[in-house]
């Protein structure tokens, strides 16, 4: 069984990655998902928030002088919020010694100097870079394409510090997602990740309180990526990768079917540990045993619906036979 794939122009052993998260934040836990067989891993995010903190502190404490040091850091440095960039790098060279490529990951929103944190993070060991960019205006009144080009103009600023592969993990909420994908697609992005999911904000009526957070991911929710990753097969020529919802090795296959180049998860590793990848794995080598596919080639992008016209059920017509058959089963009687 080969199931040997090629994601941002990199080879990997099999097409599941864990995605960014707390299960690739240590050496150790990298190396527990590379014994239980991950074809890459994706560092969570270092934030443009952090990287502008140390740059601020590196710079007060050049002012303060290098013979009060010890004072200095004292009063001038948050030491949790500080020693995470520097971590960062120690982490990506730790993590490139498993053996399974490690894409480190960038969450931003402005093009400003702390992407050239991108080649400090090539130059110490990792294979790609994933740009998470989030983005939210507060501004109701700025312009679609304005929110939009914020994106180019970040993947353009990484693109011009590195020599290494670059993939925006992209939202599902533009008016028009796949023009979006295209235009990355356009300005170099070498991979497309369909899709982040967004912190959740909520109200608390009993409190009267707002509370943040990430809840983990239901397979229910992977129809939105899936149905995107099949109109963008065959679009645009950065690869694709699926992320959201994969509980089990048929979500697995799903997405490949679907047209993906890799599949991600976080939240079923948070559920059920590192060894879930194997799970995953003798999942889906026992699929392709019993649909008869000896290599992933032979069944991507099967389901895809650029790819066919034969799969108009992503369309319109799918739409209004969903609402009749939905009306069929739960109307009353
Ligand atoms: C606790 C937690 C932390 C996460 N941290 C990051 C992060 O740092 N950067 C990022 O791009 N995505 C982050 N994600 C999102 C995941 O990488 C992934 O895209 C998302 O959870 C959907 O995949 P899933 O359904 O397999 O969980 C995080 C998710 C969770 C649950």
């Amino acid at each position: 069984m080969n199931l040997a794939t090629s994601y941002l122009g990199l080879k990997l052993r099999n097409p599941l990655v864990a995605s960014a998260g707390p299960m690739t934040q240590t050496a150790a836990r990298i190396e527990r998902l590379a014994e239980a067989g991950v074809g890459a891993v994706v560092l969570p995010s270092l934030f443009e928030e952090q990287i502008r903190a140390e740059a601020d502190r590196d710079e007060r404490l050049a002012e303060v002088g290098i013979d009060s040091f010890g004072e200095a850091t004292s009063y001038l440095i948050d030491p949790d919020a500080s020693i995470w960039p520097r971590h960062y790098l120690d982490l990506i060279e730790r993590a490139a010694r498993s053996g399974v490529p490690v894409v480190a990951s960038l969450n931003g929103s402005t093009p400003g100097g702390w992407t050239d944190y991108a080649r400090a993070m090539q130059d110490a060991g990792a294979a790609a870079i994933e740009l998470n960019i989030y983005y939210l205006s507060s501004d109701p009144l700025i312009p679609g394409r304005d929110a939009e080009q914020r994106y180019v103009d970040v993947l353009s600023t990484v693109k011009a510090v590195v020599r290494i592969p670059v993939a925006v993990k992209l939202n599902p909420y533009f008016s028009s997602a796949g023009e979006m994908a295209v235009r990355l697609d356009r300005a170099g992005a070498d991979g497309l990740v369909l899709f982040n999911r967004f912190m959740q904000t909520d109200i608390n009526p009993q409190t009267l309180t707002v509370s943040t957070g990430f809840k983990l991911s239901s397979p229910a929710e992977a129809t939105l990526a899936r149905s995107w990753i099949a109109r963008l097969r065959g679009q645009v020529s950065a690869s694709l990768a699926a992320s959201t919802g994969v509980e089990t090795a048929d979500d697995v296959a799903a997405y490949l079917l679907a047209g993906a180049d890799v599949v991600m998860t976080t939240s079923a590793l948070l559920r059920h540990g590192a060894d879930h990848m194997a799970v995953l794995l003798g999942g889906l080598t026992a699929w392709m045993e019993r649909k008869g596919f000896s290599s992933i080639g032979e069944f991507r992008g099967m389901l895809a619906s650029a790819a066919s016209t034969s799969q108009p059920d992503y369309g319109r017509r799918g739409y209004l036979s969903a609402v009749e058959q939905a009306t069929r089963v739960y109307a009353p009687q």
